[in-house]
């Protein structure tokens, strides 16, 4: 049998801890490496430093057969390694362009530290041209070393990392080195192997109801694995996010609309993504996108284009509806409070999206913010994202424990981040708790039909 290659993830966040993990159980020896001690000792211990639905059972299956190794150390891991991914983050510089920081200096590392043949696959998303870049970086670091260099683009989705991960659409390698991009789709390969004997209900314990059905009936039957250019590559990642948060734009747009002209936006996505070269995923109108990728990807790509003289007027709407959906709500707020000028207002959610604690460019954030700032009293809460969420309040945002602290006097309750303990809530007993009747769905998630039972005005977005 031939030897599996060791391999080293750089960067132990969502992307790198969620393929170590997966990888350490397909039988690969992997190194864990990351600079954050604090980090390092949790995954020792058998656990993911962040809240991922699945994933600490993989990480301690991992740790216990003793292929997860989790590592401060460039030096222990890298020399043995025959495969080594890069997944550092890219944080948000001030002009909103990823700060590439991480990617060169743990390139550099890599390549003083590799012997020779090491494959570097660059999972984390970077814009295009970096590759070429990084290369360069590495040979200058090293200049004796014989290495190959692919992009790998990820494509999970926090909050559903480990299901993402074994249910991949597409795998995309992009190199110039064939032979070194077939040792990564070999990998790749036995990933996809091994998701087949999987249980996947198990692991399908997802919050959002729009990933429920992808969950429910397996995602995909088979995964392409396509072979590129490294260009070609390091394009794809950027563009599909770019075009989900279009798609995402899109349908708030037309709930806009819908909202002018009295339809509902579920049943006109409904008929329009029931068209299988739409597609109703990502359709999901409602307070707008925010995380990690979804802003930082589109003004990357907003950048790049503009840097070599191409207009992305089509991204440019897709932010700027993205960026008036909170006002709208604040202003479906305000309008269904009636004179009230100053209320109490719930504001349910922080996070950017359910299942995760994660509340980066969150909307959520965003929106609670923006209520106190025309003078409401905020009161908030998200089962994951309070921790989180607090430093980027405002001062006069309320931070409550529960949902029903939360509601506890408020006017008007604001579904802001779809958690599906808001959507089963007692909401008898929330109308009991509150001072007021007006509840706001700005997910469009809430049963609109009962809550009026119980007494409740309703406002949905584009419904
Ligand atoms: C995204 C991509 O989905 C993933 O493939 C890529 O690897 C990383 O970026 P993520 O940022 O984790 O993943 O979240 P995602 O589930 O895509 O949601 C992004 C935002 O869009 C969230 O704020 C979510 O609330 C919003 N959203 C999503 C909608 O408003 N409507 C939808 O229909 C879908």
């Amino acid at each position: 049998m031939v030897k599996k290659p060791t391999i080293t993830i750089v960067g132990s966040g969502y992307v790198g801890l969620t393929t170590a993990a997966i990888l350490a159980n397909v039988g690969y020896k992997v190194f864990a490496l990351d600079t954050d001690s604090k980090k390092i000792e949790i995954i020792k211990n058998g656990k993911a430093h962040f809240f991922e639905s699945g994933l600490d059972q993989f990480v301690k299956k991992g740790i216990d057969s003793g292929n997860l190794i989790p590592t401060l150390s460039y030096k222990e891991a890298i020399p043995e390694s025959d495969v080594v991914f890069s997944c550092v983050g890219t944080p948000d510089k001030n002009d909103g362009s990823s700060n590439l920081e991480y990617i060169f200096a743990s390139a550099r590392e890599a390549a003083k530290n590799a012997k020779n043949g090491m494959i570097y696959v660059q999972k984390s998303t970077v814009p295009v041209g970096t590759g070429r870049e990084v290369i360069k970086k590495m040979c200058r670091a090293n200049p004796k070393l014989e290495f190959s260099y692919v992009s790998n683009p990820e494509f999970l989705a926090e909050g559903s990392a480990l299901f993402d991960s074994l249910n991949m659409d597409r795998v995309v390698i992009g190199s110039d080195d064939r032979a070194a991009a077939n040792k990564v789709e070999k990998v790749f390969q036995d990933i996809i192997d091994f998701s087949k004997k999987l249980d996947h209900k198990k692991y399908a314990d997802y919050a959002r109801f729009y990933c429920d059905k992808a969950a429910s009936k397996k995602a995909v039957p088979e995964t392409a694995i396509l072979l590129t250019a490294l260009e070609s590559a390091e394009l794809v990642k950027v563009s599909s996010n770019a075009f989900l948060a279009l798609k995402i734009s899109f349908a708030n747009n037309i709930a806009k609309l819908a909202d002018a002209v009295g339809s509902d936006i579920s049943e006109v996505m409904d008929g329009v993504g029931g068209d299988h070269r739409i597609d109703r995923s990502f359709f999901y109108a409602g307070l707008g996108w925010g995380g990690g990728c979804f802003p930082k990807d589109v003004s990357g790509l907003i950048a790049i284009a503009e840097k070599k003289g191409v207009d992305m007027p089509i991204m440019t709407a897709a932010v700027d509806v993205n960026t008036g959906m909170v006002e709208y709500v604040a202003d479906k707020i305000k309008r269904s409070l009636k004179s009230r000028k100053r209320a109490v207002i719930a504001v349910l959610g922080l996070s950017f999206k359910p299942g995760t604690s994660d509340i980066r460019r969150s909307q959520s954030v965003k929106l609670a913010n923006l209520l106190a700032n025309r003078g409401h009293w905020v009161q908030a809460y998200d089962p994951k994202a309070n921790g989180e969420a607090k430093p980027a309040l405002d001062k006069s945002v309320q931070v409550f424990d529960s949902t029903y602290s939360a509601v506890a006097g408020a006017h008007c309750v604001v579904l802001a981040t779809e958690w599906k303990d808001f959507i089963t809530a007692d909401w008898k007993k929330i109308k009991k708790l509150m001072k007021g009747k007006v509840v706001v769905d700005a997910r469009n998630k809430l049963d609109e039909d009962e809550l009026k039972k119980i007494g409740f005005t309703y406002e949905g977005v584009g419904r």
